[in-house]
């Protein structure tokens, strides 16, 4: 969420989004009809802001020990008030707190229920405000970054995950209720199963816009000690309704949103034998991003420019599959791989390398830290197959399944950015024949029940990777034989 003057960076960096009584009342009665208990002796809530779902357990399970943990002081003062000496509230951030040491004073069965911040570390970049796990000291890197190399995740998934595992390595019998974004529980689901966490699950959905007011996919997700490790996972449309709408489950030790579709569609699973590419990333739109008018090419600044045609090339985003520009679009390519060196471009493309230096400033300023130790004007994504001249093509930010042919345009290659997918095609006798085998019923059936729709970039190179294209080619036109014939 984005600060704004309601929204204060403290308000932004603590995901201060107290959860209304109303929702926090049926989270319970959830609770109680899942669990099938009347009786927790102990309910912890990790972040537990002003207390209603502690005050809502309270009345739930009145003879439960309740402690709740906050880091807003004001909050913590709110919350003990509210709940009296039934609780116990501390004011404390809960990546200091000594959860194993916590949990081995509570009694068990142990409900574990919360609604943890929902910020993300590049948000809290935004706002210059730190909540996250602290740092390691090698490579600066935080515990979950260090894991996952991903730069950005939720604090939340953190969270939940440091307090999951400290659960069950206490042995105590558990039932954990959280509210929060469906891709945090999403991600939560696939490391408990990683980890072969012995858990049952469940999802409700939740109207987060009616709740929080806040534009996102939100869930409450349950989950207690089982026998058996992780594994099918019912899915309800709210937290009145009985019956699941579907089933995740669980493919090749990834999570999947339709298990049943999964099972029908297994035949088409391999591994793509051709590899699936990322378009150029370059963080740079307003300098290489360039359009062609009549007056001349104009970069995103308004600026004319005079520029030689060698590192120009028709260009495509991922909102273009979506939706035709009304521009003629051009991308500057300074390089032709990742890490090449640029400097024999001052000689080569004397123009560009003017223009380019000209702008020096605002390539320096890109924030990520592949830039770094990399010649001057680096991009990434890119190699010999972004200059395929047939390609494949997908917008990862697309809402439903359409792949599309791209043919080069005034004769050369047309390189797409780091939101689309492609295949890099031989001709443009492959590139029909694989556009027409992935846009059919039967490959739609398989990524269908793969992709996540409700995700931000709901198709990945992951997905469309489990894919054998062979198999897939072979049952319409099983006299193709060209897909070996040449590693791009
Ligand atoms: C989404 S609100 C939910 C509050 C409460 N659990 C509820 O359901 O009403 C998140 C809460 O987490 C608290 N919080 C944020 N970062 C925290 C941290 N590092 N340690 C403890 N609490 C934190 C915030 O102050 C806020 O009260």
């Amino acid at each position: 969420m984005a600060p704004s003057p309601t929204n204060s960076p403290q308000r932004v960096a603590h995901g201060d989004w107290q959860t209304p009584a109303d929702l926090s009342s049926s989270v319970l009665k959830l609770v109680a009809r899942q669990a099938q208990t009347a009786r927790f002796a102990s309910v912890l809530e990790p972040t537990c802001g002003e207390g209603s779902l502690l005050a809502a357990a309270a009345s739930t399970f009145p003879e439960a020990k309740l402690l709740g943990f906050e880091l807003d002081a004001a909050h913590a003062a709110v919350a003990q008030q509210r709940l009296g000496r039934r609780a116990r509230v501390v004011q404390a951030d809960f990546f200091s707190v000594d959860w194993e040491k916590e949990l081995s004073s509570l009694p068990s069965p142990l409900l574990l229920v919360g609604n943890p911040p929902w910020v993300t570390t590049a948000t809290l970049g935004v706002v210059a405000t730190r909540n996250s796990p602290p740092k390691r000291s090698r490579g600066g890197m935080t515990g979950l970054e260090a894991k996952t190399g991903r730069s950005n995740f939720d604090i939340s998934e953190w969270m939940l995950e440091r307090l999951l595992e400290a659960t069950i390595a206490s042995g105590k019998n558990f039932y954990m209720a959280m509210l929060c974004k469906a891709a945090v529980a999403r991600r939560l689901l696939e490391t408990a199963h990683q980890r072969r966490w012995k858990l049952n699950g469940s999802i409700y959905t939740i109207d987060a816009k009616r709740h929080f007011a806040a534009s996102v996919e939100a869930v409450l997700l349950l989950l207690s000690t089982s026998e058996t490790e992780v594994d099918v996972i019912p899915v309800f449309p709210d937290l009145e309704v009985t019956q699941p709408r579907s089933q995740f489950g669980f493919s090749g030790g990834t999570l999947v949103p339709n298990l049943t579709g999964t099972r029908e569609s297994a035949e088409l699973e391999g591994r793509s034998e051709l590899e699936w590419r990322s378009g150029i990333k370059h963080d740079c739109a307003s300098i290489v991003e360039l359009e062609r008018t009549p007056q001349g090419l104009r970069n995103n600044k308004g600026e004319l420019l005079q520029l030689e045609p060698n590192l120009l090339f028709p260009f495509m985003k991922g909102a273009d599959f979506l939706r035709r520009p009304t521009k003629e679009r051009w991308l500057l390519v300074p390089q032709q791989r990742i890490g090449e060196d640029t400097r024999p471009l001052e000689f080569m493309v004397p123009q560009t390398w003017a223009y380019l230096n000209h702008h020096r400033s605002v390539f320096a300023a890109r924030k990520s830290s592949i830039y770094r130790k990399q010649p001057d004007f680096a991009i990434f994504g890119v190699g010999p197959y972004s200059f395929a001249e047939f390609k494949v093509g997908i917008s990862a930010l697309a809402k439903r399944l359409h792949f599309e042919m791209i043919e080069p345009r005034q004769g050369k290659p047309v390189v797409l950015d780091d939101t689309c997918y492609f295949l890099p095609c031989d001709s443009a006798d492959q590139a029909r024949a694989f556009t027409s085998a992935l846009n059919s019923a039967e490959a739609k059936h398989f990524f269908d029940s793969r992709i996540f729709w409700d995700a931000k970039r709901p198709i990945t190179k992951r997905i469309l990777s489990t894919l054998s294209l062979e198999k897939l080619l072979g049952a319409h036109w099983p006299a193709i034989t060209y897909l070996h014939s040449k590693a791009i």
